[in-house]
């Protein structure tokens, strides 16, 4: 609804799909997607200073410092599309002390989606995966090839989707994910995403009508 709108973490290891079920969920439900990832990457596309503070960090698939994600996304999240339509929060918070500043604001959302995909499919997905940098399209050499010829020519791979980069990612996720959980439990809802993407998206979709279903009732007061 419009005075109460949905507020929605989606999080997982690298290349679970986060932002493949992303660009479906905001299609249907609206909500204002906010990609740390992607706004980090445009950032050092355009030679900012947030950029040129992440750049390295990001190149070699460490975490960029806490104080200047959290900065980003708490200037994102405040503004007035994302109070209007709700927010679809992607990769972010990713370690403790950034749950622990939204925590502190007490910006919590309304429902914490966590994609569950083994680590050896996740590699794959990395090592084959290229963006459309016109539309920002995600696809895969194997999955999801482009549609045309000219597509495919103008598409790019990203400098931290190396196998071994992909390994440290991989890692770090795993040294961080458990602490993030945790201040998530109460809202935790894991999906299975290894299967069809729109199989996936089918069970984001009922889970995101429930909860708004729910939202409505409380707020109606029965
Ligand atoms: P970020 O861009 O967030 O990278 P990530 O978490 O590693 O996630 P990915 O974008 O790699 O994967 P995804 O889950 O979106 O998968 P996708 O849908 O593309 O972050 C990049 C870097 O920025 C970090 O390493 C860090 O340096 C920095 N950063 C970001 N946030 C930060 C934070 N909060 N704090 C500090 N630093 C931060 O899918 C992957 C591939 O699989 C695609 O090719 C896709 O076509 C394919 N695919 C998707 N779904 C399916 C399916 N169901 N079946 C088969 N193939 C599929």
């Amino acid at each position: 609804s419009q005075n109460d709108p949905l507020k929605v973490m989606i999080s997982g290891a690298p290349a679970s799909g986060k932002g493949t079920q992303c660009e479906m969920i905001v299609q249907k439900f609206g909500l204002v997607h906010i990609s740390t990832g992607d706004l980090l990457r445009s950032e050092v596309a355009a030679g900012s200073e947030i950029g040129n503070q992440a750049k390295e960090y990001m190149n070699s698939g460490r975490l960029v410092p806490d104080e200047v994600v959290t900065a980003m996304v708490i200037g994102r999240l405040s503004r007035e599309d994302a109070k209007e339509k709700g927010w679809l929060l992607d990769g972010f918070p990713r370690s403790f002390a950034q749950a622990q500043s939204l925590e502190k604001m007490k910006i919590r959302p309304d429902v914490f989606v966590a994609l569950d995909v083994p680590d050896e499919i996740l590699i794959d997905r990395c090592v084959g995966r290229r963006l459309d940098p016109e539309t920002g399209k995600i696809y895969h050499i194997k999955n999801f090839p482009p549609e045309t010829a000219e597509i495919k020519s103008r598409l790019i791979t990203r400098p931290d989707d190396t196998e071994e980069k992909v390994k440290s990612r991989l890692q770090i996720y795993k040294q961080n994910v458990e602490a993030i959980l945790s201040t998530y439990s109460d809202l935790l809802k894991k999906i299975d995403g290894n299967r069809s993407k729109d199989v996936i998206f089918g069970e984001i979709c009922s889970l995101l009508l429930q909860v708004q279903k729910e939202k409505e009732t409380r707020k109606s007061g029965n």
